[in-house]
């Protein structure tokens, strides 16, 4: 008998479900705090996992009481969000999708779980694979953003990074896909609100990325808290069970989140605690978070005859596996044995500060605005976001709560030595007192260029941060409208910094600020960062992984929607639009400019005919006519201009990244495999289907910028 089945076999019911347990935890001056129940339970063996246990010492000590004290030593598997960094705040997922890289990518994950790992921990909850359209869900700051295609890449990156090559390495973590599938769509971009959409939709935009996230080994899944189209997820056998464990193969942990096994009562599918059991288990969900549903609900369950001990026992063994392919029955204490070596943490927070100005979004630049010239004497540094170093965590602080983060005044106070700042933050984020306003506008007086730094406090995105006008909060519009009056007066420029976990609905200042920055939330490097951008030290590379609206009435919005029989023609009135607002973005996916000035020409596709197994070879040429060396990045995008259910405008197929000096000239290649141009059929099916498929090349989404070739598929 291998491991796993002699201690299988030894084991009694509660047992069993301990392993099917998951506890919230934390340490108190009193010692260790075991949701609802005291450490007891894990030396009696009833709880055999925990989440949100910090810190490498009080890890240890649980661990010890389940391997030393408990009558079978079955290691517990201890998980923590890691959302954006553990201890070492990185820029939230929002903010490192626009990086458009898959190596940063994986780079921040590795790191993240190292540092993870150095504390004991074997598992976090990331990465977080849900596409949003809908820049009022608040959680749009913890994924990828709007693109699926966008989203496969970042799903192998981070799993690759989490977990490492191996699983059981002191410096891996389990990691998880979540939330399986279709959270982002909530009704009206509202938290946890029920999801109606299609099939096609589920399959083309939500399921891509967990099939991506399982073929690259993902450990672990959980499903959303949310229902789809009439079935909560946690219950859903289809999904879970059907393409999930079935087409997919998934055979690793499924784990609920948070209490999300009861709410199945709220939800109106269970009757009780024992029925949501039943439901979760016939749905193949293995772990039970917080909802206490599995280890008071199954024995009812199994004496009734509802489930089997042989469902139970399938759960019971992949979780065993899954602590046993984590090294953990061989040595529990393996993660954080030795603290990590100063240098490579100082390392870290050099890639977090690197990755942090590379994330920083450039959405306009008149006149050269910036970077700042090198002569600025004195700048006024405006607005609540200013010297706000709480807040540049970002709203998944996770570890990072009691590290320090440089504000943007911090930042400048660094770089520019020379240069007089003055700060005034003129209002608080959301308050309606705006009685400090004349303060900051008279700071203006003598200035060279004035930012402001405005923008959403951390937590007015993330879980349960939805808001149905998501546009700047409090009287921050009136303060810019304020500071920007008597700048114009000034002639002085008005440079725009905006902190947000989302796209925001900004028209008036887009228009009206010199330049713009997106700096969304960019961790603990976040004031360096933004000062090396401002001072020309980086220049801007991030992209926006997401649609910025116009007004929040065009929401859901991004770059590819499906084509209309009327499409939108100012010259007749029955067409697709708005009578109020364009229907283009007030920036478009992938929009974010740099210091260089890029133009781009000879688009060449070869071959021009291709077959389902054969290769596309797409080059551009670049040259940079400005004044600063630069990175571009270059999108590919297809469009079918046949088939036979409609698709998409746009559909992203490809990046580069190409770097020029100065007056300098260049191209990029990327390789398409033409069978990426297959497409869901009628039957939601893959499709190669014969016909022409326009290749269009460019900096953005944006129609106007694209280069566009035809070629054929045969
Ligand atoms: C969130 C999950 C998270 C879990 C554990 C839930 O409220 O939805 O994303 O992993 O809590 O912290």
């Amino acid at each position: 008998m291998n491991r796993i089945d002699t201690i299988m076999a030894r084991m009694t019911l509660p047992e069993k479900l301990g392993q099917l347990t998951m506890t919230a935890s934390g340490y108190a001056v009193t010692g260790p705090v075991i949701a609802g129940d005291s450490t007891q339970a894990i030396i009696d063996g009833t709880i055999g996992n925990l989440l949100n246990m910090v810190g490498a010492g009080p890890v240890h000590e649980m661990q010890r009481l389940a391997v030393e004290k408990s009558r079978l030593g079955i290691p517990l598997l201890i998980g923590l969000d890691i959302v954006h960094g553990h201890r070492t705040l990185f820029p939230i997922p929002l903010a490192e999708a626009g990086l458009f890289d898959d190596a940063l990518w994986e780079r921040t994950a590795r790191e993240a779980a190292r540092e993870g790992a150095a504390e004991g921990l074997a598992m976090t909850f990331a990465p977080m694979l849900d596409v949003s359209r809908d820049p009022r869900w608040g959680r749009t700051a913890e994924g990828p953003g709007e693109d699926p295609w966008l989203n496969v890449r970042i799903a192998r990156a981070k799993v690759r990074g989490f977990q490492g090559t191996d699983l059981s390495s002191a410096e891996s973590l389990a990691a998880c896909a979540k939330h399986f599938v279709a959270y982002g769509p909530v009704t009206a971009g509202r938290e946890y609100a029920a999801v109606d959409i299609s099939e096609r939709t589920l399959h083309e935009v939500h399921l891509p990325a967990f099939a991506a996230a399982v073929r690259a080994g993902v450990a672990t899944v959980m499903p959303a808290f949310t229902d789809l189209n009439g079935v909560p997820m946690t219950a859903h056998v289809p999904l879970l069970r059907g393409w999930l464990r079935g087409e997919m193969g998934f055979d690793g942990v499924i784990v609920s989140d948070y209490n999300a096994i009861a709410e199945l009562i709220k939800h109106g599918v269970a009757a009780d605690l024992v029925d949501a059991a039943v439901l979760a288990l016939k749905a193949g969900v293995d772990i039970d978070m917080m909802a206490d549903a599995y280890r008071k609900g199954l024995p009812v369950a199994l004496e009734q005859g509802r489930v089997s001990i042989d469902e139970i026992d399938a759960s019971v063994r992949r979780v065993l596996r899954l602590k046993e392919q984590l090294g953990l029955f061989d040595d529990p204490y393996r993660r954080g044995a030795v603290p990590e070596p100063a240098a490579a943490v100082a390392e870290r927070h050099r890639l977090a500060r690197d990755v942090a100005s590379r994330a920083v979004v450039l959405l306009k630049n008149e006149r050269n605005t910036l970077p700042l010239p090198a002569e600025t004497k004195a700048l006024a540094v405006i607005g609540p976001l200013a010297d706000a170093s709480t807040e540049m965590k970002g709203p998944w602080w996770g570890a990072g709560e009691h590290e320090p983060a440089t504000s943007v005044l911090a930042g400048l106070r660094a770089a520019l030595k020379k240069t007089e700042l003055r700060h005034a933050p003129g209002v608080a984020i959301d308050s309606a007192d705006d009685s400090g306003i004349d303060e900051a506008v008279a700071l203006c007086d003598g200035a060279d260029a004035v930012l402001l730094c405005l923008g959403e406090r951390a937590t007015m995105s993330g879980e349960a941060a939805s808001r149905a006008t998501p546009a700047l909060p409090g009287r921050q519009q009136a303060l810019a409208e304020a500071v920007t009056a008597r700048a114009h007066v000034l002639g002085i420029p008005v440079i725009a910094i905006l902190f947000s976990g989302r796209p925001l609905v900004i028209p008036w200042l887009a228009e009206h600020a010199d330049a713009l920055l997106a700096a969304w939330f960019l961790g603990r490097e976040a004031g360096h960062a933004i000062a090396d951008v401002l001072t020309g030290r980086v220049s801007p590379g991030g992209r926006t992984p997401m649609s910025w609206p116009r007004a929040v009435g065009q929401i859901p919005i991004h770059y590819g929607p499906r084509p209309t029989g009327r499409p939108m023609n100012p010259a007749d009135y029955y067409t697709s639009k708005y009578q109020d607002v364009e229907n283009t973005p007030l920036f478009a996916f992938g929009h974010g400019l740099t210091y260089g000035r890029f133009s781009y020409d000879e688009l060449r596709v070869d071959p021009p005919r291709v077959r389902e197994h054969e290769t596309l070879r797409v080059s551009v040429g670049l040259r940079n006519d400005g004044a600063r060396a630069a990175e571009e990045t270059v999108f590919l995008f297809a469009h079918a201009k046949l088939s036979r259910v409609t698709r998409p405008l746009l559909e992203l197929k490809g990046y580069a990244k190409l770097r020029l000096e100065p007056g300098a000239a260049g191209s990029v290649t990327l390789e398409l495999p033409a069978a990426e141009l297959r497409y869901l059929g009628p039957d939601l099916q893959p499709l190669f289907e014969p016909g022409e498929v326009e290749i269009l090349v460019g900096p953005s989404a944006e129609a106007t910028g694209l280069l566009r070739q035809t070629i054929e598929l045969c």
